[in-house]
């Protein structure tokens, strides 16, 4: 669109894409994202479709083209695939895409797929039962796997598995899990454990590195290539095996991305974030349910974006954690 500048923060980053969390509730207890004993926002808190649909027009209009809608489990949030209509028809968003545990994804992937989904993100950490529950603290792997099934069927081109590494806790589950992917034709990716647990257990011996999965993978299954990206916000890196397969690597926290970070956040409550480890938020809620324009919800997100830091800043000593866990901010 011409005439409206861009959402450039003050170091030159120009942001394009939106994740949207849709509930805070999820179906499992993930070690690394929930407490095991949650307690989650009242409904009258959450965005309603409407509110969230107005926040990504405004959000188009300032450039946001792709919006990625998670949890919590986006899939527990009823109705998602009416969510997903009226996003796919606001103008100027290209994209479309939700990132979900599976468990509910057989019942869904059809409606899904029929509202416009464009892209599905599945997170799998282990392929056995035993593996699963440890991790996701709550059975479901049969559900995930029939979901993966679903998926598949209904067409949805390129497939993507998130399986988080931490060490002590998930090695076992690397190979068996990349060996599935390259068989299932899934593009898997192998995340960095970051401090946003809502226990607050993490600690940096735990961070099982991208690099140490990949070297790994290299020795048991064959070497790899890097892929050239066209997208310089794409925070994975990507590798090809010869003779077929790919595996992807976020390495959060000992590779920063942040120097090409095009991503802004809005929560299941209506706050707008400029980081997953922000300490601030712009509450989109409170405007919008006071009658707010939508000159005034641009103005938020352009002050949200201008008050973007340089980096998260993991690895340095002045980290501070944000008060949120990753359910409560959304993936
Ligand atoms: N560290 C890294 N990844 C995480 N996820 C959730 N919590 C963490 C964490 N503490 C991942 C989930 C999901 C994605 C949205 O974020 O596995 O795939
Ligand atoms: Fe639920 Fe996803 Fe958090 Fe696991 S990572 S508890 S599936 S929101």
């Amino acid at each position: 669109m011409t005439g409206v500048p861009p959402l450039v923060d003050g170091f030159g980053r120009i942001h394009t894409d939106l994740r949207i969390s849709v509930t805070d509730r999820c179906n499992l207890r993930c070690t690394y994202c929930m407490p095991l004993e949650a307690v989650f926002k009242p409904r009258e808190e959450l965005l309603t479709f409407e509110e969230i649909a107005r926040v990504a027009d405004v959000a188009a209009r300032l450039g946001i083209r792709t919006l990625r809608l998670t949890g919590g489990e986006p899939l527990l949030r009823r109705d998602l695939p009416k969510l997903v209509r009226q996003l796919v028809a606001v103008p100027g968003i290209d994209e479309v895409a939700v990132t979900t545990n599976g468990l509910l994804l057989a019942e869904q992937a059809a409606g899904l797929r029929d509202a416009g989904l464009a892209r599905l993100n599945v997170s799998l950490d282990s392929l056995g039962e035993a593996g699963f529950e440890r991790i996701a603290r709550r059975p479901g792997l049969d559900r995930v796997l029939a979901g993966l099934e679903a998926a598949k069927r209904q067409g949805f081109p390129e497939i993507r598995i998130n399986a988080v590494s931490i060490r002590g806790l998930t090695e076992a589950d690397i190979l068996p899990l990349t060996r599935f992917c390259r068989r299932e034709g899934f593009h898997l990716r192998f995340i960095e454990f970051m401090p946003l647990d809502a226990e607050e257990a993490w600690d940096p011996s735990q961070v099982l590195s991208g690099a140490e999965v990949r070297r790994l993978l290299e020795r048991e299954i064959g070497p790899l290539v890097a892929e050239r990206t066209d997208d310089p916000g794409q925070p994975a890196i990507d590798y090809r095996w010869v003779d077929g397969g790919r595996v992807g690597f976020i390495n959060a926290v000992t590779r920063p991305f942040c120097d090409r970070c095009d991503r802004l956040r809005l929560t299941a409550d209506g706050q707008v974030r400029n980081c997953l480890f922000s300490t601030v938020e712009w509450d989109a809620r409170r405007l919008l349910r006071s009658g707010g324009d939508d000159e005034a919800l641009t103005t938020l997100i352009r002050d949200c974006v201008a008050a973007k830091r340089a980096a998260h800043g993991i690895d340095t000593p002045a980290f501070e954690r944000p008060a949120r866990a990753m359910y409560q901010i959304g993936g």
